[in-house]
């Protein structure tokens, strides 16, 4: 059967949790190698990755390539704009075209409706790039930075500040497999759609709603913040001014646990979503998380083809 990574409600915990210890593995392993190094096994020796976008990106694009190339295979990058797909053919037709030439394909998509048209009928692995609905990679980016902190995820409360958008989505959606309890504050009028948080906790995610930021943050082990304007939104005026309340301040971090840690996916706006203090701040670790985007998709990836 083919194995598409599409969102981390699909996947079951075990295979989960599989797939961040193996990315622990493969970034020790090759710890100061060069960047351009291929690991030991190259376990995608031979295999090609495409790469396609339909919104820009910094850390997908460049941690897609580099992973394949560590793992020993090769990838192509287009945007829809440069591919047919642009001027209209359809994401069916170009599943079963790209079937028959590439091994894998990564799709960053305004839609996740084209997402998972493309899954159904292409007849290689399909990898979530980020949609309007979900961002399942950088989820498991997130979870091994914390991992690295010495961080149980069982035993973890995360609070999510500000817009409930597609990277809160996949926060909800890893809930019940990792065992972190999952605190949303969001502004009125910017919640993640309920029908989101009730599919999570019937499954067992354990998830506590709370408008006022500095409530939601009180003895966090985590406080998570992402850009008031994601790409496709075209209200950034009204979000902007919404959505300040919600800025990820020092008195917020002061809130949470002492030794409590800030994630931010990027790229970060200062001085909107979060203060520069902060992310720029001693518990910051948004570098690493970013970085991790590598390691934990080479585990995703080797994951797609076992
Ligand atoms: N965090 C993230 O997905 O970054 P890019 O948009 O740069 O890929
Ligand atoms: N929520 C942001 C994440 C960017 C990586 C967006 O969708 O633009």
């Amino acid at each position: 059967m083919t194995k598409h990574f599409l969102s981390l409600a699909d996947i079951p915990a075990s295979e989960l949790r599989a797939i961040l210890d193996e990315a622990h593995a493969r970034k020790k392993a090759r710890a100061s190698w060069p960047k351009g190094k291929v690991d030991a096994d190259a376990p995608m020796d031979g295999r090609t990755l495409a790469l396609i976008f339909e919104k820009s990106s910094t850390r997908t694009r460049f941690s897609f390539d580099m992973g394949m190339r560590q793992l020993g295979g090769t990838s192509i990058t287009a945007t829809s704009s440069d591919m047919q797909l642009g001027r209209g053919e359809t994401i069916e037709d170009t599943a079963k075209v790209l079937s028959r030439f590439v091994d894998g394909i990564m799709l960053r998509a305004n839609s996740h409706e084209t997402l998972t048209a493309l899954a159904r009928n292409a007849s290689i692995p399909v990898i979530n790039g980020l949609t309007d609905y979900n961002h399942p990679c950088q989820i498991m980016a997130d979870l091994q930075t914390l991992e690295e902190q010495g961080g149980d995820l069982s035993d973890m409360t995360l609070t999510w500040v500000g817009d409930g958008n597609n990277v809160a989505v996949s926060f909800i959606n890893a809930a019940a497999k990792f065992g972190y309890t999952l605190r949303l504050s969001c502004a009125k009028g910017y919640e993640v759609k309920g029908q989101y948080v009730e599919a999570a906790r019937s499954v067992g995610a354990k998830i506590e709603i709370e408008s006022d930021p500095l409530k939601a943050c009180a003895n966090s082990d985590v406080v998570i913040a992402d850009t008031f304007v994601s790409m496709g939104d075209t209200d950034a005026d009204a979000r902007l001014k919404d959505l300040m309340p919600y800025q990820v301040t020092d008195a917020l971090m002061g809130a949470a646990a002492k030794s409590a840690t800030f994630l931010h996916c990027l790229p970060a706006h200062r001085g909107e979503e979060v203060a520069t203090s902060v992310i720029d701040g001693p518990q910051s670790v948004v570098f690493d998380e970013a970085e991790n985007r590598l390691h934990a998709q080479k585990a995703v990836i080797t994951w797609c083809f076992s």
